[in-house]
């Protein structure tokens, strides 16, 4: 963990003490403002930044290298997930990496007590007044406002010594504005109260039909019926699922019993560890909400795992808000969660994130460290899940000329869930999915996604990358759930409901293998698409995900841009070996 520890003030008061010529500065990146930013005005020079340099993994190369064996089944390394230590030797920066930013944060007076860094030494951090980051980055920060009345103090370009460029990765925040939103469909499907309280109507499981019921409201019972899991219950005592919160959104405990009593009557009295992970902003507690979409991952992923330990992963921040009055709440929600998690020695086995932003808006330097995060996670053994998104192939009806997926979706090491809707299950319309532009298409996906291209209409060939990773990888239903909210039912949708789903039903996965003494799945994508994995999915052939003035992508037979391989079937995934 970062450890936060007070300025020196004194230290860096020092103003052209540095020996550095800024005529060797050189622009590390440029990146424009994502849509809806304007500049309002001239932040405070005094202002305090959080700045986080990312140092150059030494040997990124190789650890990639291990995970590829590590996930790969047919491999004799598989499931051998790597210890904490192992990927910190790999990844920590060289010496010369470390010396030459020690060496240059010291020409600001910046040293000892006032720097913290990540376990592997790959972050430092440092909390500076602006004016100083601005001479050290050769820029010039402003207060940036959103359409949407929400405020950052970002930069568009900035520069580092010429020496410097082969040591750090990244450093913010100056390009990233930070746009995440929880992908519960209150975009889409209001939140819609039911009577309140009554008992869902489920009648008992028969072996090969669903209840008519599920076709109109989802509950863990009618998820139990679909993707097969209702006769296990789990039983290994080690193994843990998590979901993620952020943006002050917090799960109810009252609802959650609520939730229980109604659909998962033996799960009643039991809760969950709330983890605490320090973010940029520590708010007092007096702003913090009890969420429709921290009660619905909360809900299902722990409804469904029950009696697997459960824990919300909550990182504090959120978007950039409230300038120019007070303090900046600049929001790095993933490097916090990120800083946080790695340097835990357990960490839970699934973890399901149900919040993401247009990959457009983040800066590739930034969404390719915080995927290489990911990337540690599932080395070590976790699932990283998250939700596709709910815009279809993204982008607005008029004027679009590109698709816009969503990040972190897009990062391969992250498993993406789509959505599906009905009974039979058919794709639900905005279900998130298509093709990365930053993200290369990774070489598990090699003999499927390009059969998959082949066949699309040429008249989207300007819209997406032929070359990006595919999106999403699996799906699950992702409409109508039954959540309880302020002690009301109501009917709740999104891909925010598949990710936790799913993460529910893996925590089973994996209470199988680890009772089995088998590897838990951890890094699953290379898994998945194993052709014959792959058949162990329900696949959805049917729908489309419309967006951008077209009508996105087609369900088909096999991995789709809407479905992936569809949704998990667990009575054959608990075969797996
Ligand atoms: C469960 O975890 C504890 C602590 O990590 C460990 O000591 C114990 O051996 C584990 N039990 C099993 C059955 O794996
Ligand atoms: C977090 O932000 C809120 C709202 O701007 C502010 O009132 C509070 O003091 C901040 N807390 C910390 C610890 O910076
Ligand atoms: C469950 O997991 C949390 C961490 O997420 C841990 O603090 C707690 O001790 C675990 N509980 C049990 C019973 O293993
Ligand atoms: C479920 O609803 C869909 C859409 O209304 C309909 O097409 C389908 O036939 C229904 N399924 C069942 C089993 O009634
Ligand atoms: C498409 O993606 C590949 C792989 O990420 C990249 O090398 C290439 O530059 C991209 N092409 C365009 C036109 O964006
Ligand atoms: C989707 O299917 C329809 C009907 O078969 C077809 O006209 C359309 O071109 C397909 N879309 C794409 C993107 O290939
Ligand atoms: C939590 O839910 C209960 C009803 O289940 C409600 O009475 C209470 O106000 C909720 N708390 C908050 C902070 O929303």
């Amino acid at each position: 963990m970062l450890v936060r520890i007070a300025l020196v003030l004194a230290a860096i008061a020092v103003s052209g003490a540095h020996s550095l010529d800024s005529s060797t500065h050189v622009i590390k990146e440029a990146f424009a403002a994502p849509l809806g930013w304007r500049i309002d005005s001239l932040p405070d020079p005094d202002h305090v930044l959080d700045l986080r340099v990312g140092l150059r993994q030494s040997n990124w190369p190789e650890l990639e290298r291990q995970l590829s064996e590590t996930s790969d089944p047919d491999h004799p390394r598989y499931g051998q997930h790597l210890s904490k230590e192992a990927i910190e030797d790999l990844i920590s920066p060289t010496a010369d990496s470390l010396e030459a930013v020690l060496d240059w944060l010291k020409d600001y007076g910046v040293m000892g007590d006032s720097l913290s860094f990540s376990p592997a030494r790959d972050w430092v951090r440092v909390k500076l007044p602006l004016h100083v980051v601005e001479e050290m980055l050769g820029t010039t920060y402003h207060v940036w406002r959103h359409d949407e009345g929400r405020y950052a103090i970002r930069t568009t370009e900035y520069s580092l010594p010429k020496d410097l460029h082969a040591h750090v990765d990244l450093v913010q925040p100056t390009t990233h504005f930070g746009g995440i939103s929880a992908l519960k469909s209150s975009l889409f499907r209001e939140f819609t109260p039911l009577e309140g309280g009554a008992k869902a109507e489920v009648d008992s499981i028969a072996a090969d039909e669903i209840d008519a019921s599920c076709n109109e409201t989802i509950t863990v019972d009618c998820l139990a019926q679909l993707y097969n899991f209702a006769d296990y219950t789990p039983s290994f005592p080690n193994n843990s699922v998590a979901v993620t919160g952020y943006l002050e959104e917090f799960p109810n405990a009252t609802d959650l019993q609520i939730f229980y009593a109604d659909q998962v009557p033996k799960a009643a009295g039991s809760s969950f560890t709330f983890v605490d992970i320090p973010g940029n902003n520590q708010t007092s507690g007096e702003d913090d909400q009890h969420g429709v979409e921290a009660n619905l991952d909360v809900q299902f992923a722990f409804g469904i795992s029950y009696p697997i330990n459960a824990s919300f992963l909550y990182t504090h921040g959120r978007p950039p808000a409230q300038l120019p009055d007070g303090e900046e709440n600049f929001n790095e929600p993933y490097a916090d969660f990120l800083d946080y998690i790695l340097a835990q020695d357990t960490i839970p086995w699934v973890i399901s994130t149900s919040y993401a932003e247009g990959e457009q808006s983040v800066p590739f330097s930034y969404a390719e460290r915080v995927c290489r995060g990911f990337a540690q996670l599932g080395a070590r053994g976790v699932t990283v899940l998250f939700s596709s998104g709910d815009g279809g192939v993204g982008g607005p009806s008029e004027g679009c000329t590109r698709f816009r997926p969503l990040f972190p979706p897009s990062c391969p090491y992250v498993t993406a869930v789509g959505g599906t809707v009905n009974i039979p299950e058919v794709a639900v319309d905005f279900s998130g999915g298509g093709f990365s532009d930053y993200f290369a298409r990774p070489s598990w996906q090699d003999d499927v996604v390009p059969a998959y291209i082949e066949k699309v209409s040429e008249t989207y060939d300007s819209y997406f990358n032929k070359s990006g990773r595919g999106i999403p990888d699996i799906s699950a239903q992702a409409d109508n759930y039954r959540v309880f909210y302020q002690g009301k039912a109501g009917h709740v949708g999104g891909t925010s409901a598949s990710a936790p789903a799913v993460g529910g039903i893996l925590a089973l996965v994996n209470d199988v293998r680890l009772a089995k003494g088998l590897p838990t799945l951890g890094f699953l994508n290379p898994l998945l698409y194993k052709q014959n994995v792959g058949s162990l999915f329900n696949d959805i052939t049917e729908g489309n995900n419309p967006a951008c003035g077209t009508d996105g992508f087609n369900a088909t037979e096999g991995w789709d841009p809407v479905t992936g391989f569809g949704t998990p079937n667990f009575a054959l995934l608990r075969e797996l070996n």
